[in-house]
């Protein structure tokens, strides 16, 4: 099995990193000059001296932040070299480039990304402002100074960031149907995120996640295409809702993905080889592909103006169309170009997913020229970003990719720069660093928390529960950071126990609304006069295709031990509660009848205080099922709406208990 590699080389602790305070452009490239003076070559690979003039004072039309963004793209394209677009066209990991920054210099690189667990040492929220200045001013050291855009993964809060607020994922979230909660989120993630270095995140996922078994379910609001619309809120929480709050330092550009289809492929047709699910084939009609999958993109992009969109791994297959072979998102023209673009009339720009072009046929050259041509407009080329310039290079001069594709992805890719204010303040505005995870943010999250849980049995009055009541609780999900958040939490996977990050778990949740509770992980305490059993189910963390049932023992079914701890607890304690902490549904059936209550937790990320807001009453259950809960595994792929429909819970099921 051939996995994506760590993404969790840890950089040196930089030293480099600025704040500009000056609004003048020119003392900000000057400075930035200064600060990179040694590591700047005599002569960059990416001058052209028979066309290139250099540039630095405010009489420069792309300079002007008081002309309009179009007329300074133009300008600005005007005087780049083929390989300086090119340069703007790629995007490296970060941890690429580390040991010698100067390489995004004499690569002309228009971006960098942190992929999950990419994080400078220490993890604080100044050493990442101090390394994403650090690599800016080599950006601000190329010939014409343009900014480098940093993108990562905010998809529950800045999760790589250590201290950062964690949101319940996605899934939690779509329980919440409530989209103005969801805006409130992504500001604070925006804000976190900004405060910090990055200006770009690769959220919202929008996908609809048509099979539970599929390893990404937690990063999908939900089965529903129209409630994932209603969720897009979340573009206004990052990017706010007018052009120019880009610009402000609580702000961050969008990242609507996977285009489209991610969560609808069939379950065993990856075409990777690694997975089962994940990067599969979206066997589809264009009409209900239109329904499905598309739908959420034409709202993010005519309704919420999403700056940028990451095509899927996944392939369409079209069943409407005699003889379909599938294709791969990142190839499709159909899709990228005349479908996105021109119909749908997307103006922001197009990311590759990590390395994703050479999953397409042929070699490296053609992967390239494919992609290109079909409509990407920036390339996430984690660690071979020199060998994407070449090869673009090489097929523009071959005549094989036209000029007119390349001054279309750079203009999109600058105009978001421009909008951004990167060229006005490159460098990171940390005026709201000391809000990162602060009590104010930890509280919407906690609030989040308590309004995704979905209560969907409550006999006996057993909830809710009262603060005087003897409490035993069992399961190693109640006493689990690290469990709770899930994937893509300060690593690509996620990982398990309560050291990586801070957070309130749920058992501390409990312990702080009741005086007499008792924790034992795997439920082996004496029980004997305890009025209340709480067991806490659920799942370890896991990230994309990791996760998919069918790949690395993954089931949708509880383990030996979760069943062991209700049968213990639920028989020796009067009144029975079980707790799912996981990322999908998971198959209760025969459990179901052992508890006198069951709530779906989801991941709720940092805040588990959350979960005890809503079991001990203090705030009501209004979380509904976001997915069909299906009774067994061969169920899946089970959606409301289906001929044949019989889950265990259907879709938008949620009870509210009586207080
Ligand atoms: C994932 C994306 C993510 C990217 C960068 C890819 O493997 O599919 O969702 O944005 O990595 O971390």
């Amino acid at each position: 099995m051939t996995l994506q590699p760590a993404r969790g080389a840890l950089p040196r602790t930089r030293t480099t990193g600025r704040r500009t305070t000056g609004r003048r452009t020119a003392g900000v490239l000057l400075a930035a000059a200064a600060l990179v003076a040694t590591a700047v070559p005599a002569s960059s690979a990416l001058a052209d001296p028979g066309t290139a003039t250099a540039a630095h004072d405010r009489t420069t039309a792309y300079l002007n932040p008081k002309l309009p963004v179009a007329r300074r793209v133009s300008d600005l394209l005007g005087r780049m070299t083929t390989a300086e677009k090119i340069g703007q066209m790629t995007q490296a990991e970060r941890g690429s480039v580390d040991a010698d920054p100067a390489q995004i210099t004499h690569l002309g690189l228009g971006s960098l990304l942190s992929g999950g667990g990419s994080t400078p040492k220490p993890n604080t929220p100044g050493a990442w402002a101090d390394m994403v200045d650090g690599y800016q001013a080599h950006a601000l050291a190329t010939r014409l100074h343009i900014p480098l855009l940093y993108g990562i993964d905010s998809v529950h809060g800045d999760g790589n960031l250590v201290g950062a607020t964690i949101f319940p994922h996605n899934i939690g979230m779509g329980a919440t149907r409530d989209p103005q909660l969801v805006a409130e989120e992504e500001h604070i993630t925006a804000t976190e995120t900004r405060a910090t270095g990055p200006q770009w995140v690769f959220a919202p996922c929008v996908c609809v996640a048509r099979d539970d078994r599929w390893g990404r379910t937690y990063e999908s609001f939900g089965e529903d295409p129209a409630l994932v619309r209603r969720m897009e809120s979340a573009i206004d929480g990052f990017q706010g809702t007018r052009t120019k709050d880009l610009a402000r330092p609580d702000r961050v550009l969008a990242t609507v993905k996977h285009y489209a289809g991610d969560g609808d492929t069939t379950y065993g047709t990856s075409t990777t080889g690694d997975y089962t699910i994940d990067r599969g084939v979206t066997r589809t009609s264009h009409r209900r592909f239109d329904a499905v999958d598309l739908a959420p993109y034409v709202t993010a992009v005519q309704v919420h103006g999403a700056g940028s969109v990451m095509p899927s791994y996944s392939s369409v297959q079209w069943t409407d169309v005699p003889g379909s072979q599938p294709v791969k998102m990142s190839a499709s023209k159909e899709l990228l170009t005349d479908v996105l673009k021109r119909k749908i009339g997307f103006e922001g720009f197009l990311i590759s997913d990590w390395d994703a072009i050479t999953q397409l046929p042929g070699d490296f050259a053609t992967q390239v020229r494919t992609s290109v041509n079909a409509g990407m407009d920036m390339f996430m080329q984690p660690y071979d970003a020199p060998q994407f310039e070449q090869a673009l290079a090489a097929e523009v001069q071959a005549g094989r990719v036209p000029m007119s594709r390349i001054d279309d992805a750079v203009s999109r890719i600058l105009r978001a720069k421009f909008q951004l204010g990167l060229f006005e303040h490159p460098f990171t505005d940390r005026t709201n660093i000391g809000t990162v995870g602060s009590p104010a943010h930890r509280a919407v999250a906690r609030r989040a928390v308590a309004e995704s849980q979905v209560l969907l049995k409550n006999d006996h009055h057993a909830l809710p529960l009262k603060p005087s009541q003897r409490i035993y609780v069992a399961g190693v999900n109640a006493s689990d950071l690290g469990n709770q958040a899930g994937g893509w939490t300060v690593t690509w996977q996620g990982q398990s126990g309560n050291t990586a990050f801070p957070g309130t778990t749920i058992l501390q949740g409990i312990q702080n609304e009741a005086k007499n509770v008792t924790y034992s992980a795997d439920a082996t305490a004496p029980m004997s006069g305890h009025d209340v059993g709480i067991v806490v189910v659920g799942e370890t963390p896991y990230a994309e295709g990791v996760g998919d049932v069918g790949t690395g023992g993954h089931t949708l079914g509880l383990s030996a031990t979760d069943r062991a701890n209700i049968d213990r607890v639920c028989s020796a304690i009067k009144t029975c509660l079980v707790l799912d902490v996981a990322g999908r549904p998971q198959i209760i059936t025969g459990e179901l009848p052992k508890a006198d209550a069951f709530v779906m937790s989801w991941l709720p990320g940092s805040e588990g205080a959350g979960v005890a807001d809503v079991l001990f009453g203090k705030r009501p259950f209004t979380g509904k099922l976001p997915v069909t809960w299906p009774r067994s595994e061969a169920q899946e792929p089970i959606n409301v709406g289906d001929v044949h429909y019989d889950p265990l819970f259907p879709y938008g099921y949620g009870l509210t208990a009586k207080h």
